[in-house]
């Protein structure tokens, strides 16, 4: 998704700029570019393709110490230099940087047509330059852009420079996120902390309709209609070394192999072994209005909304509460009944995805009752929610979810111990998952050493071109994750049914050439899920099961993950799925990183 960054102060800004988006590469974008303001003049350059193409420009050498910069994921018109930002209005005074969309954009274009401003790109974002322009009367550059951003309809995040107000850039927030880094003498923004962390882990977010004026001395911030609003600075719990690949090829190698150490964090001060339960202070939610909770609700996109199906199964295996998991891209519209007595839970890792925000939002208007399970401390959803737990998972570059889908169900484990252990869940129970919480870590360590005996497996994947994942119930929505990472990076097709409707139809599908992976636990489905191994060999499919060990099931490759506790098993079952179609990928030569089409948070409709 498109990124935002910006610098003023007394060094120069186009190294900053650059290194900036660097930073931001990993959200995924097609074009790049940069503005320095330098003695009343404006040095503009962008082009379409990675930052490294923007560079051949040169743009580094732009003297002047107040810049933009931004990398477009394209929305309005395909990719190209012309629709790269900054944008610019005729007389090339004013350049504007946007993340959103202009949804008033065609109106817009026709009022100021008739004013005889020609455009030069497709974008919507070019109209906010010319109509800052025509608006400019000598008002300082918030009142001029606050004016501007009054006609607009839509979500933004956006960025003005204007080469005759050298002390100045204005920042503004409506939907997508702004944050301001305090430097000494010298001030930052982005859209995203991870341009930040280099140079300040003091930080303010801005608010919905706020709009910030920021010098190299600091910043002030008011909503669009002038009102001053106060800011209290947080602090980014991230390192910088956190952005780095170190020895590692993929960012996404590296962050599969960082989960024993997040599950630590995700779980660090909240097992209680005394009372055999867990602490999440987060939640805010006393034990009597835990106890008055009848339903929960899990919502959140992609691999964040399987990591949910997880959490709901384990809520209501632990705490029998009826629990279930939907796309918040569908929840927002589907104009849903809110009850009181369900406990609503956001789930995201960057706490930015727009559809996630959109149903956190809703639940708020009609009452309901809502905590967060996300990753970015300070996020958009983590504020809105005010409640709930954070991951500690620690910044997840790679564009695919690894370490936060693991994390993330660890969370609803822990949610789902402790309202089992003010209900029915026994003392014996709780003391025997919290130990096998405690052990998880080392249990994914362990899975992790054997990486060689999945990068073997993901050899039965030479040539294929379809593949199918199954599983029951956790397993299945394991299974769709695994499949999920299939596809996502290395392009394959890859189909996650439930092994119960395997029969159902899909089984028509099963040929020699397309391997099924079956998610098979030694739990007390196993010998069904045995029915549908044999079903899926009689005619010719390969099968290759995650398992645990004990008398080998007839398959044609294997893996076998240490039991740990039933309940909690399926957070082991993932973490080999996540090897092997990286191996996969690795195999077929893709852009691990940065899979086509595919953007880290997703802060658009
Ligand atoms: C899949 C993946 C995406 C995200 C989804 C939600 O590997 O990364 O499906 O899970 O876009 O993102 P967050 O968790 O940031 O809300």
């Amino acid at each position: 998704m498109c990124g935002i960054v910006g610098y003023i102060g007394k060094r120069q800004a186009a190294p900053i700029l650059i290194e900036g988006l660097h930073r931001l590469e990993y959200r995924g974008y097609d074009s790049a570019g940069i503005a320095v303001g330098n003695k009343g003049r404006l040095k503009v350059a962008k082009r379409k393709g990675r930052v490294r193409e923007l560079e051949a420009l040169e743009p580094q050498k732009f003297r002047g110490v107040q810049g933009i910069a931004h990398t477009r994921w394209a929305t309005h018109g395909e990719p190209s230099d012309l629709n790269a930002h900054p944008h610019s209005d005729t007389s090339g005074r004013y350049a504007v940087v946007h993340n959103g969309i202009v949804e008033n954009a065609a109106a817009l274009k026709a009022q100021l047509g008739q004013r005889g401003v020609v455009f030069r790109s497709e974008t919507d974002t070019e109209v906010l330059a010319h109509l800052i322009a025509l608006l400019d009367d000598g008002s300082p550059l918030e009142t001029v852009v606050a004016e501007a951003l009054r006609r607009v309809v839509g979500a933004y995040g956006l960025a003005v420079i204007d080469a005759e107000r050298p002390d100045t850039l204005v920042v503004a927030r409506n939907g997508s996120p702004i944050v301001l880094g305090i430097g000494d003498k010298e001030m930052f923004f982005a859209s995203d902390p991870a341009a930040l962390v280099r140079h300040t882990a003091s930080v303010v977010h801005l608010d919905d309709g706020e709009i910030a004026t920021v010098r190299a001395d600091g910043y002030e911030t008011r909503t669009l209609d002038g009102a001053a609003t106060i800011k209290t600075p947080s602090t980014i719990p991230w390192k910088d070394e956190a952005f780095d690949k170190g020895q590692f090829t993929h960012f996404m190698r590296k962050e599969i192999g960082e989960q024993a150490d997040a599950v630590r964090r995700t779980l660090s001060g909240r097992l209680d072994t005394r009372f055999h339960t867990t602490h999440l202070g987060g939640i805010e939610l006393e034990a009597r209005d835990l106890l008055d909770i009848r339903r929960v609700k899990i919502l959140g996109c992609g691999a964040a909304y399987l990591s949910g199906r997880v959490g709901a199964h384990l809520i209501e295996q632990l705490a029998r509460i009826p629990a279930d998991a939907e796309p918040a891209s569908e929840f927002r519209y589907r104009n849903a009944v809110i009850e009181r007595d369900t406990l609503y839970i956001a789930v995201s890792q960057s706490g930015e995805t727009f559809d996630t925000l959109a149903a956190v939002q809703e639940i708020k208007r009609k009452g309901g009752r809502i905590m967060g399970v996300v990753n970015v401390v300070g996020s958009t959803i983590a504020r809105e929610c005010g409640r709930g737990v954070y991951l500690h998972a620690g910044p997840e570059v790679a564009v695919v979810s690894t370490k936060t889908f693991t994390c993330t169900a660890v969370a609803l484990a822990l949610l789902a111990i402790h309202l089992g252990r003010l209900r029915d869940l026994s003392v014996a129970n709780g003391a025997r998952l919290v130990a096998a919480l405690q052990a998880l870590p080392d249990r994914i360590a362990g899975i992790l050493e054997r990486e060689p005996e999945i990068a073997k497996l993901a050899g039965r994947f030479q040539g294929v071109e379809h593949a199918f994942y199954v599983g029951r119930a956790a397993g299945h929505a394991i299974a769709s994750e695994g499949a999920l990472k299939l596809k996502e990076i290395s392009y394959l097709h890859a189909e996650a049914y439930p092994a119960s409707e395997l029969k159902h139809g899909p089984l028509a599908l099963i040929e020699p050439g397309t391997p099924t992976v079956i998610v098979l636990p030694r739990d007390d489905l196993y010998s069904k899920s045995l029915s549908t191994v044999e079903e899926i060999r009689a005619r010719g499919g390969p099968v290759i099961a995650i398992t645990h060990p004990g008398e080998r099931p007839a398959v044609d490759g294997l893996f076998e993950v240490p039991a740990l506790e039933p309940e909690l098993d399926p957070l082991l079952l993932n973490i080999p799925l996540q090897l092997l179609a990286y191996h996969v990928a690795l195999q077929r030569g893709t852009d691990i990183d940065q899979p086509r089409n595919l953007a880290k948070s997703v802060t658009v409709e």
